[in-house]
C-alpha cells in the first residue's frame, strides 16, 4: 500500500485506475511527492493495494465521500463516469476530467453543479487541455472560433468501399494515439472528435458554429484558437497523455513530465485537411445532436457505446456504428435535460432503441 507522505499538499482520488488514463496517472502521482493517491477505483479488476481505499464498482461516489480528495482524476470509460463528475462538481472539488462521456451526456447538469459547488474543471482530453491553456481564462467573446485537430485514425484517407470489412484489429491500431479500446474505435470512427466537440461546446461556453475540426496526421498540434484580433495560438507536443495528466494533477505548477522537448530541428510535418464527413459521419451525426441539444447529446454517446462494443465483439460491421447511431437519433424523442433521471431515461432508451435496430443484442 502506497504510504502517506509527509508534506503532502494535494489528495488525488483515481476513477479508472486500471485503464490507459489510470495507468499514465499513478506514473505521474509516483513522480510527484507532493501527490498521494488517497483513493483509486475500477469497474471489475481487482486493485486491493493500489491506495489506502479502493473500490471495484458499485456506488463510487461513497467511496469519494470517504475518501475526502482535492482532486478527482476521473478515468472512467463511457456514461458510467456521470456520477464521479457530478460528485466533483457539486463538492466544490478540482475535477481533472478524461471521462468525456459524461459531460457530453450531461452537460448542462454538469455545468449547473460546478455553478453550485464551485470546483475547477480541469480537461484531461489532450486537445481540451490545449485549448484551456491558450485560452487562458478569457472570456468566450474574445475567441473567434476554436479549431481541434484530429489524427484521422487508421482509415484516414479512405472510401467507405475501402473500409466497409475492416476487423476490429485493424480499427484498434491507432496511428498516434495508444489507447483504451472504445476511445481508439471512436477515433476510428471520428466519433472521438464529435464527443470531443461537444465537450468543448460546455467547457468553453462556444457556439458550436465555433468550432472547428480539422484532420492533422502527425497529433502534434493539439489545438488552436483564433482569438478577434487576427491572433491565433496553438499548443503543440508529441501525442503523450501524461503531459495533459499532469497538468491537471498539479495545475497550475505545470510540473516536469518525462516527455522529450519538441524538436523542431530535426523536421515536423504539420498538415492539416478538412475531415471527410461522407466516410465518417459519427463527427456530423455528433455535430448535429449537440446543436438539437436537449437529450440528444446523451442519446448519440450511448447509441455509440452500443454499437462499439458490438463492433469490438464481431456483431455490427465498422460502418453499421455510424447507421446504429443515426437510426437511434432518428427514434428518440430528445426530451429536454431536466435532471439526471431525464438523462439515465434517454440513455436507457438510447440504448434500447440501438440494440433493436441494429439487431446487435
Ligand atoms: N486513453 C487515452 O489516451 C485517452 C485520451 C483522452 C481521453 N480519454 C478518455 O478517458 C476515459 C478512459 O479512457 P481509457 O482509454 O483509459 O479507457 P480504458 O483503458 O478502457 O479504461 C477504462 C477504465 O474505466 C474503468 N471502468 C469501466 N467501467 C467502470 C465502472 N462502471 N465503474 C468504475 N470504473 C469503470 C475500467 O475498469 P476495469 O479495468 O475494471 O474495466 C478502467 O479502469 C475515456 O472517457 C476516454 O475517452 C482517454
Amino acid at each position: 500500500m502506497r504510504g502517506h507522505t509527509v508534506g503532502v499538499s494535494r489528495r488525488v482520488a483515481l476513477i479508472g485506475a486500471t485503464g490507459s488514463i489510470g495507468r499514465q496517472a499513478i506514473e505521474i502521482v509516483d513522480a510527484h511527492p507532493e501527490l498521494e493517491l488517497v483513493a483509486a477505483a475500477s469497474g471489475s479488476t481487482p486493485i486491493d493495494g493500489l491506495a489506502p481505499l479502493t473500490q471495484v464498482g458499485g456506488d463510487l461516489t461513497e467511496l469519494l465521500d470517504r475518501a475526502e480528495p482535492d482532486v478527482v482524476l476521473n478515468a472512467v470509460v463511457g456514461f458510467a463516469g456521470l456520477p464521479v463528475t457530478l460528485w466533483a462538481l457539486e463538492h466544490g472539488v478540482d475535477l481533472a476530467l478524461a471521462n468525456k462521456e459524461s459531460l457530453v451526456a450531461a452537460g448542462d447538469l454538469a455545468l449547473a453543479a460546478r455553478e453550485r459547488g464551485g470546483g475547477r474543471l480541469l480537461p484531461v482530453d489532450s486537445e481540451h487541455s490545449a485549448a484551456f491553456q491558450c485560452l487562458d481564462g478569457r472570456a468566450p467573446e474574445q475567441v473567434d472560433s476554436l479549431v481541434l485537430t484530429a489524427s484521422g485514425g487508421p482509415f484516414r484517407g479512405r472510401t467507405r468501399d475501402e473500409i466497409a470489412d475492416v476487423t476490429a484489429d485493424e480499427a484498434l491500431a491507432h496511428p498516434t494515439w495508444n489507447m483504451g479500446p472504445k476511445i481508439t474505435i471512436d477515433s476510428a470512427t471520428l466519433a472521438n472528435k464529435g464527443l470531443e466537440l461537444i465537450e468543448a461546446h460546455f467547457l468553453f461556453g462556444l457556439p458550436y458554429d465555433r468550432i472547428e475540426v480539422v484532420v492533422h496526421p502527425t497529433s502534434v498540434v493539439h489545438a488552436l484558437l483564433r482569438f478577434r484580433d487576427g491572433a491565433a495560438l496553438a499548443h503543440l507536443g508529441y501525442p503523450d497523455m501524461r503531459v495533459p495528466i499532469s497538468y491537471a494533477l498539479t495545475y497550475p505548477a505545470r510540473s516536469a513530465t518525462p516527455v522529450p522537448a519538441l524538436d523542431l530541428a530535426s523536421g515536423l510535418t504539420l498538415e492539416f485537411h478538412a475531415p471527410d464527413l461522407e466516410t465518417f459521419p459519427l463527427l456530423r451525426l455528433a455535430r448535429e445532436a449537440g446543436e438539437r441539444g436537449g437529450t440528444y447529446p446523451c442519446a448519440f454517446n450511448a447509441a455509440n457505446e452500443v454499437a462499439v462494443a458490438a463492433f469490438l465483439e464481431g456483431r455490427l460491421p465498422f460502418l453499421g456504428i455510424g447507421e446504429a447511431v443515426e437510426e437511434t437519433l432518428s427514434a428518440v424523442g430528445g426530451a429536454p435535460a431536466r435532471d439526471l433521471a431525464d438523462l439515465v431515461q434517454a440513455d436507457a432508451e438510447a440504448r434500447r432503441l440501438t440494440v433493436r435496430g441494429a439487431a446487435v443484442a
